[in-house]
Protein backbone atom coordinates (compact mmCIF):
# COMPACT_ATOMS: atom_id res chain seq x y z
CA UNK A 1 0.00 0.00 0.00
CA UNK A 2 1.29 3.17 -0.94
CA UNK A 3 2.08 5.43 2.28
CA UNK A 4 -0.14 8.75 1.77
CA UNK A 5 2.16 11.56 2.74
CA UNK A 6 -0.51 14.74 1.08
CA UNK A 7 -4.26 15.55 2.74
CA UNK A 8 -6.69 15.94 0.72
CA UNK A 9 -7.04 19.31 1.44
CA UNK A 10 -3.59 20.13 0.63
CA UNK A 11 -3.63 18.20 -2.66
CA UNK A 12 -6.86 20.40 -3.65
CA UNK A 13 -5.19 23.52 -2.91
CA UNK A 14 -2.09 23.19 -4.85
CA UNK A 15 -4.35 21.85 -7.96
CA UNK A 16 -6.39 24.39 -7.80
CA UNK A 17 -3.62 26.97 -7.60
CA UNK A 18 -1.53 25.23 -10.04
CA UNK A 19 -4.70 24.85 -12.22
CA UNK A 20 -4.84 29.21 -11.66
CA UNK A 21 -1.21 29.24 -13.96
CA UNK A 22 -2.95 27.10 -16.97
CA UNK A 23 -3.11 23.73 -18.69
CA UNK A 24 -1.84 21.20 -16.05
CA UNK A 25 0.38 19.58 -17.93
CA UNK A 26 2.42 22.45 -18.81
CA UNK A 27 3.14 22.88 -14.61
CA UNK A 28 3.69 19.12 -14.16
CA UNK A 29 7.05 19.53 -12.64
CA UNK A 30 5.18 21.64 -9.89
CA UNK A 31 2.52 18.79 -9.11
CA UNK A 32 4.41 16.00 -9.49
CA UNK A 33 6.30 16.09 -6.23
CA UNK A 34 2.36 16.30 -4.78
CA UNK A 35 0.91 13.37 -6.71
CA UNK A 36 3.90 11.06 -5.79
CA UNK A 37 2.56 10.46 -2.44
CA UNK A 38 -1.16 9.89 -2.91
CA UNK A 39 -2.94 7.02 -3.76
CA UNK A 40 -5.37 6.51 -6.47
CA UNK A 41 -8.10 6.24 -4.54
CA UNK A 42 -7.56 9.54 -2.55
CA UNK A 43 -6.71 11.11 -6.03
CA UNK A 44 -9.85 10.38 -7.42
CA UNK A 45 -12.11 11.86 -4.62
CA UNK A 46 -10.03 14.75 -4.80
CA UNK A 47 -10.62 15.21 -8.84
CA UNK A 48 -14.43 14.44 -8.08
CA UNK A 49 -14.71 17.24 -5.87
CA UNK A 50 -12.65 19.92 -8.01
CA UNK A 51 -15.17 18.99 -10.83
CA UNK A 52 -18.22 19.38 -9.43
CA UNK A 53 -17.27 22.62 -7.35
CA UNK A 54 -14.06 24.33 -9.52
CA UNK A 55 -15.09 23.37 -12.46
CA UNK A 56 -12.27 21.59 -13.51
CA UNK A 57 -12.98 19.60 -16.65
CA UNK A 58 -12.35 16.52 -18.10
CA UNK A 59 -9.23 17.45 -20.38
CA UNK A 60 -8.01 18.28 -16.64
CA UNK A 61 -8.65 14.91 -14.95
CA UNK A 62 -7.04 13.59 -18.33
CA UNK A 63 -3.57 15.43 -17.74
CA UNK A 64 -3.84 14.48 -13.91
CA UNK A 65 -4.43 11.15 -14.28
CA UNK A 66 -0.94 11.24 -17.15
CA UNK A 67 1.23 12.97 -14.72
CA UNK A 68 0.27 11.22 -11.71
CA UNK A 69 0.85 7.57 -13.56
CA UNK A 70 4.62 9.39 -14.63
CA UNK A 71 5.17 10.17 -10.76
CA UNK A 72 3.91 7.35 -9.08
CA UNK A 73 6.00 4.20 -8.47
CA UNK A 74 3.46 1.83 -10.11
CA UNK A 75 5.30 -1.52 -8.95
CA UNK A 76 2.11 -1.79 -6.72
CA UNK A 77 1.03 -5.05 -5.06
CA UNK A 78 -0.06 -7.80 -7.84
CA UNK A 79 -3.32 -9.44 -7.26
CA UNK A 80 -3.54 -13.03 -7.85
CA UNK A 81 -6.01 -13.46 -9.92
CA UNK A 82 -7.65 -16.49 -11.27
CA UNK A 83 -7.33 -17.05 -15.04
CA UNK A 84 -10.97 -16.71 -15.80
CA UNK A 85 -11.29 -13.47 -13.25
CA UNK A 86 -12.85 -10.79 -15.03
CA UNK A 87 -10.28 -8.43 -15.08
CA UNK A 88 -7.42 -11.78 -16.23
CA UNK A 89 -9.79 -11.52 -19.02
CA UNK A 90 -9.48 -7.38 -19.70
CA UNK A 91 -6.14 -7.82 -19.73
CA UNK A 92 -5.62 -10.74 -21.84
CA UNK A 93 -7.42 -8.97 -24.14
CA UNK A 94 -5.10 -5.98 -23.95
CA UNK A 95 -2.25 -7.69 -24.63
CA UNK A 96 -3.71 -8.55 -28.23
CA UNK A 97 -4.90 -5.18 -28.53
CA UNK A 98 -1.22 -3.97 -27.99
CA UNK A 99 -0.10 -6.54 -30.48
CA UNK A 100 -2.74 -5.62 -33.38
CA UNK A 101 -1.37 -1.61 -32.33
CA UNK A 102 2.62 -2.40 -33.30
CA UNK A 103 0.81 -4.47 -36.80
CA UNK A 104 -0.78 -1.06 -37.09
CA UNK A 105 2.67 0.69 -36.67
CA UNK A 106 4.60 -1.28 -38.93
CA UNK A 107 1.76 -0.91 -41.79
CA UNK A 108 1.74 2.76 -41.06
CA UNK A 109 5.66 3.24 -41.29
CA UNK A 110 5.44 1.25 -44.40
CA UNK A 111 2.74 3.84 -46.02
CA UNK A 112 4.68 6.91 -44.87
CA UNK A 113 8.05 5.48 -47.13
CA UNK A 114 7.79 5.65 -50.56
CA UNK A 115 6.28 2.64 -51.86
CA UNK A 116 4.94 1.86 -55.40
CA UNK A 117 0.74 1.33 -55.93
CA UNK A 118 0.88 -2.50 -55.72
CA UNK A 119 2.87 -2.44 -52.57
CA UNK A 120 0.83 0.44 -50.81
CA UNK A 121 -2.81 -1.89 -52.24
CA UNK A 122 -1.19 -5.03 -50.40
CA UNK A 123 -0.26 -2.77 -47.43
CA UNK A 124 -4.60 -1.53 -47.43
CA UNK A 125 -5.67 -4.96 -47.63
CA UNK A 126 -3.04 -5.63 -43.91
CA UNK A 127 -4.19 -2.84 -42.58
CA UNK A 128 -8.01 -4.02 -43.47
CA UNK A 129 -7.29 -6.56 -41.35
CA UNK A 130 -5.79 -4.90 -38.48
CA UNK A 131 -9.10 -2.43 -38.81
CA UNK A 132 -11.23 -5.42 -38.36
CA UNK A 133 -9.69 -6.84 -35.38
CA UNK A 134 -9.39 -3.31 -33.50
CA UNK A 135 -13.38 -3.14 -34.15
CA UNK A 136 -13.52 -6.24 -32.75
CA UNK A 137 -12.35 -5.12 -29.84
CA UNK A 138 -15.87 -3.54 -29.18
CA UNK A 139 -17.14 -6.22 -26.55
CA UNK A 140 -14.13 -5.51 -24.93
CA UNK A 141 -15.02 -1.58 -24.00
CA UNK A 142 -18.72 -2.72 -23.85
CA UNK A 143 -17.81 -5.18 -20.88
CA UNK A 144 -15.69 -2.62 -18.82
CA UNK A 145 -19.02 0.14 -20.01
CA UNK A 146 -21.12 -1.98 -18.91
CA UNK A 147 -20.27 -4.15 -16.24
CA UNK A 148 -17.10 -2.79 -14.41
CA UNK A 149 -17.15 0.88 -14.87
CA UNK A 150 -20.96 0.89 -12.89
CA UNK A 151 -19.68 -1.11 -10.42
CA UNK A 152 -16.26 1.46 -9.72
CA UNK A 153 -19.31 4.79 -9.81
CA UNK A 154 -21.34 2.66 -6.81
CA UNK A 155 -17.98 2.58 -4.53
CA UNK A 156 -17.58 5.97 -5.20
CA UNK A 157 -14.89 6.18 -8.19
CA UNK A 158 -16.70 8.48 -10.67
CA UNK A 159 -13.84 10.39 -12.62
CA UNK A 160 -11.48 7.49 -14.00
CA UNK A 161 -14.29 6.11 -15.35
CA UNK A 162 -15.83 9.18 -17.45
CA UNK A 163 -12.20 9.46 -18.82
CA UNK A 164 -12.47 6.03 -20.02
CA UNK A 165 -15.64 6.76 -21.80
CA UNK A 166 -15.00 9.31 -23.37
CA UNK A 167 -11.25 7.64 -24.72
CA UNK A 168 -13.64 4.90 -26.09
CA UNK A 169 -15.78 7.62 -27.85
CA UNK A 170 -13.05 9.14 -29.52
CA UNK A 171 -11.34 5.65 -30.49
CA UNK A 172 -14.66 4.29 -31.64
CA UNK A 173 -15.38 7.35 -33.99
CA UNK A 174 -11.71 6.67 -35.81
CA UNK A 175 -11.79 3.39 -36.13
CA UNK A 176 -14.97 3.55 -38.37
CA UNK A 177 -13.67 6.12 -40.32
CA UNK A 178 -10.53 4.46 -40.96
CA UNK A 179 -13.32 1.74 -41.98
CA UNK A 180 -15.22 3.75 -44.06
CA UNK A 181 -11.93 5.14 -45.53
CA UNK A 182 -10.59 1.58 -46.54
CA UNK A 183 -14.21 0.67 -48.13
CA UNK A 184 -14.25 3.70 -49.92
CA UNK A 185 -10.72 3.73 -51.09
CA UNK A 186 -10.97 3.39 -54.82
CA UNK A 187 -12.40 6.86 -54.79
CA UNK A 188 -9.15 8.10 -53.32
CA UNK A 189 -5.92 8.34 -54.36
CA UNK A 190 -2.13 7.42 -52.72
CA UNK A 191 -1.71 10.78 -51.67
CA UNK A 192 -5.15 11.38 -49.82
CA UNK A 193 -5.10 8.19 -48.62
CA UNK A 194 -1.53 7.95 -47.13
CA UNK A 195 -2.15 11.39 -45.33
CA UNK A 196 -5.99 10.25 -43.74
CA UNK A 197 -4.58 6.89 -42.80
CA UNK A 198 -1.54 8.27 -41.14
CA UNK A 199 -2.86 10.67 -39.05
CA UNK A 200 -6.17 8.29 -38.03
CA UNK A 201 -3.65 5.45 -37.65
CA UNK A 202 -0.94 8.13 -34.93
CA UNK A 203 -4.05 8.80 -32.78
CA UNK A 204 -5.34 5.58 -32.35
CA UNK A 205 -2.42 4.27 -31.63
CA UNK A 206 -1.32 6.94 -28.99
CA UNK A 207 -5.00 6.94 -27.86
CA UNK A 208 -5.51 3.38 -27.03
CA UNK A 209 -1.60 2.45 -25.74
CA UNK A 210 -2.45 5.27 -23.30
CA UNK A 211 -6.15 3.88 -22.23
CA UNK A 212 -4.45 0.48 -22.15
CA UNK A 213 -1.49 1.15 -19.86
CA UNK A 214 -4.06 3.58 -17.36
CA UNK A 215 -6.44 0.73 -17.34
CA UNK A 216 -3.83 -1.84 -16.30
CA UNK A 217 -2.12 0.21 -13.77
CA UNK A 218 -4.65 2.61 -12.38
CA UNK A 219 -8.14 1.72 -13.36
CA UNK A 220 -7.95 -2.15 -12.71
CA UNK A 221 -5.92 -2.42 -9.15
CA UNK A 222 -8.63 0.45 -8.19
CA UNK A 223 -11.12 -1.85 -9.01
CA UNK A 224 -9.55 -4.80 -7.76
CA UNK A 225 -9.02 -2.17 -4.31
CA UNK A 226 -13.09 -0.95 -4.13
CA UNK A 227 -15.05 -3.90 -5.64
CA UNK A 228 -15.95 -6.68 -3.15
CA UNK A 229 -15.02 -10.25 -3.67
CA UNK A 230 -18.65 -10.97 -4.17
CA UNK A 231 -19.66 -8.79 -6.51
CA UNK A 232 -16.86 -10.07 -9.09
CA UNK A 233 -19.06 -13.05 -9.87
CA UNK A 234 -21.91 -11.05 -11.23
CA UNK A 235 -19.53 -8.58 -13.00
CA UNK A 236 -18.54 -12.16 -14.64
CA UNK A 237 -22.10 -13.29 -15.63
CA UNK A 238 -22.48 -9.47 -17.07
CA UNK A 239 -19.16 -10.47 -19.19
CA UNK A 240 -20.60 -13.50 -20.28
CA UNK A 241 -24.44 -11.98 -21.65
CA UNK A 242 -22.59 -9.46 -23.09
CA UNK A 243 -20.19 -11.52 -25.29
CA UNK A 244 -16.04 -11.84 -26.23
CA UNK A 245 -14.23 -10.70 -29.01
CA UNK A 246 -13.12 -13.54 -31.34
CA UNK A 247 -9.54 -13.10 -30.30
CA UNK A 248 -10.43 -13.64 -26.16
CA UNK A 249 -8.17 -16.07 -25.47
CA UNK A 250 -10.85 -19.03 -25.00
CA UNK A 251 -9.30 -20.69 -22.01
CA UNK A 252 -10.36 -17.50 -19.86
CA UNK A 253 -13.96 -18.33 -20.59
CA UNK A 254 -14.25 -21.70 -21.34
CA UNK A 255 -17.67 -22.42 -22.76
CA UNK A 256 -19.32 -18.81 -22.69
CA UNK A 257 -16.79 -18.12 -25.96
CA UNK A 258 -19.63 -16.62 -28.09
CA UNK A 259 -18.49 -14.26 -30.70
FE1 LIG B 1 -11.19 0.85 -21.90
FE1 LIG C 1 -9.60 -1.95 -21.75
Amino acid sequence: MVKQMVSEEELKKVLKELRAEGNLARVEKEIRPFLRDVDPETLSLVEQELMEEEGFDLEDLRNLCGIHLRAIDIKREEHELDEDHPISILKAEHEIILDNLNALERIAKKIKSNISLDQFNDELKRLELVAALLLEAESHHQREERALFPRLEEHGIIGPPNVMRIEHEDLRARKRVLKKLLDERDEYDQNYLTNKILELCNHIILTLRDHIYKENNILYPLALRVIPENEWKNIREEFDVIGYCCFTPKAKVRGEHHC
